[in-house]
């Protein structure tokens, strides 16, 4: 397949490798210039998006951050399109992008929202048990969109059909939690120590992994994710309960040996 990627940041530029590799032609765009980047990994760079549309690609992949997504495709020169193409989103919110997609993209272009649920620090010995969530949101040319889920199954990923809604519903209890207390124990600067325990280290892990994220990435998935507001608000409620029960059973301690 030709694939054009808008977007070529950390996690573009770690999917490529693999498109590459399965045998795909690829071609990019994006805001900074990865001219040279892209001549060493054999893809071609437009420093122009119309460039690329013109490039008559099967797939116009969009890896761009959350928060600059109505920015760059309200940029796309969607006139320039010779032919109904498959839009893929790879953000990890989704009913926004989906939302979004919606709106901007002329009706005979085809829409698949997908969140491969991995990165390039946990996946970085593969893709295969990781899990990959997709949703089909606008699909007529069901032969390139299986072209393209194929990408992923035959990197060993666990393909996962569901509503850009209920990913969003899931991913604020789980991936959103794990930023939050990964940028959390980031606040209360902890490192390794002599008598660290094996469950300290894996926090420890936690908050690298998850420093190491753009702070943009977790703002995206804060300001973007319906869902996100009341977990964040129910982590705090737990904190306050363990430490409230903590308490509790200290002062009843007290009391009884004051008797
Ligand atoms: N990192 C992961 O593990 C992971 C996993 C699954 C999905 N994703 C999703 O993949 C997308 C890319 O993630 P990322 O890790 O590469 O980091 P990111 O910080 O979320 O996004 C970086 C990308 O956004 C572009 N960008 C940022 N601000 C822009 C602006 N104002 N105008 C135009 N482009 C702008 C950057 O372009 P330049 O580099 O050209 O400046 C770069 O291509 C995100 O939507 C993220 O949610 C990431």
């Amino acid at each position: 397949m030709k694939i054009g990627i808008v977007g070529f940041g950390n996690f573009a530029q770690f999917l490529a490798k693999a498109f590459i590799r399965q045998g795909h032609t690829l071609c990019a765009t994006s805001r900074s210039d990865y001219s040279l980047h892209c001549s060493e990994l054999g893809i071609h760079f437009f420093r122009d998006v119309t460039a690329l549309f013109d490039a008559d690609n099967d797939v116009v992949l969009i890896s761009t951050s959350i928060l600059s997504l109505s920015e760059v495709l309200r940029s796309l020169p969607l006139d320039r399109l010779k032919r109904p193409v498959l839009f893929v989103d790879v953000l990890s919110v989704k009913e926004y992008p989906r939302q979004a997609l919606l709106e901007v993209l002329p009706e005979e272009s085809d829409i698949l929202c997908t969140h491969p649920m991995f990165g390039p620090q946990g996946a970085k010995d593969g893709w295969r048990g990781h899990n990959f969530m997709y949703e089909k949101v606008r699909i007529r040319n069901e032969g390139t969109c299986s072209n393209f889920l194929q990408i992923f199954a035959s990197e060993g990923c666990t393909m996962l059909e569901m509503s850009c809604e209920e990913h969003d519903k899931l991913a604020a209890k789980t991936q959103f939690i794990t930023h939050t207390v990964g940028r959390t124990l980031g606040e209360l600067e902890i490192t390794s120590t002599p008598i660290d325990t094996k469950s300290f280290q894996t926090l420890l892990q936690t908050k690298e992994t998850m420093m190491r994220n753009s702070f943009d990435l977790f703002y995206g998935l804060f300001i973007h994710n319906r869902f996100a507001r009341q977990e964040l608000e129910n982590l705090e409620n737990a904190l306050r309960k363990v430490k409230e029960t903590l308490i509790q059973k200290a002062n009843e301690e007290k009391e009884k040996t004051q008797c």
